[in-house]
């Protein structure tokens, strides 16, 4: 009987020796495996965080962060007096805020915007860090539930554009402390 290693079912293990080219592109295989990640990590400059920042330049150049290309030093509203600026305030203001503060700011679930009572400070950088970040429910004053942040729906020239709006509107808005 033929050793069933060599041969089963009528098919023969024919013993052959592997292709030459084969044998090249395996040895060439392992040699790269070997050389390629010490050229990687020992000599070239290229790695995951240039690959990262790289990343980060190209998502920056598409998508513009709306909120940095506009600040003040002391905080107050750079864009505030600007007539065009209150314009398009307004119209943000009724378009994102008007659900919780009224069409004209007098207030409904949020509270009243145009009298003198603040609840959460009355100066411009206040007011900002109000619209922008919000306020959690835990520092709610009213327990009518949160101020949502408005960082990523609007940024923040269309808040100081909204900020100058209500300024226009409530002079005890103080630009500064
Ligand atoms: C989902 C409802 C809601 C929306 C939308 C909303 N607010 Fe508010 N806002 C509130 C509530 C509720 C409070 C009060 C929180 C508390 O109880 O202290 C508040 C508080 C504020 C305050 C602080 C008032 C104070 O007395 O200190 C400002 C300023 C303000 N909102 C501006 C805005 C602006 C501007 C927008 C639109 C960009 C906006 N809010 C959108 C619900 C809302």
């Amino acid at each position: 009987m033929s050793d069933p290693n060599k041969e089963f079912d009528g098919i023969k293990q024919g013993e052959n020796p592997l292709p030459v080219w084969w044998k090249w592109v395996f040895l060439g295989s392992v040699v790269f495996g070997i050389l390629y990640p010490i050229y990687f990590h020992g000599f070239s400059d290229w790695g995951t965080s240039e690959y990262y920042s790289a990343q980060v330049k190209e998502y920056t150049e598409q998508f513009p962060n709306k909120n940095i290309s506009i600040q003040s030093e002391d905080g107050s509203n750079p864009l505030r007096n600007n007539p065009s600026a209150i314009t398009t305030g307004q119209t943000t203001f009724q378009t994102y805020c008007v659900a919780c503060h009224g069409p004209t700011g007098e207030g409904l679930v949020g509270p009243n915007l145009m009298d003198k009572e603040w609840l959460h400070g009355n100066t411009d950088q206040q007011l900002y860090e109000n619209v922008m970040i919000g306020i959690p429910f835990e520092r709610t004053k009213l327990g009518r539930g949160p101020m949502p942040s408005h960082e990523m729906s609007l940024g923040s020239e269309k808040v100081y554009q909204v900020l100058a709006w209500l300024a226009s509107k409530n002079p005890e808005i103080k630009a500064s402390k």
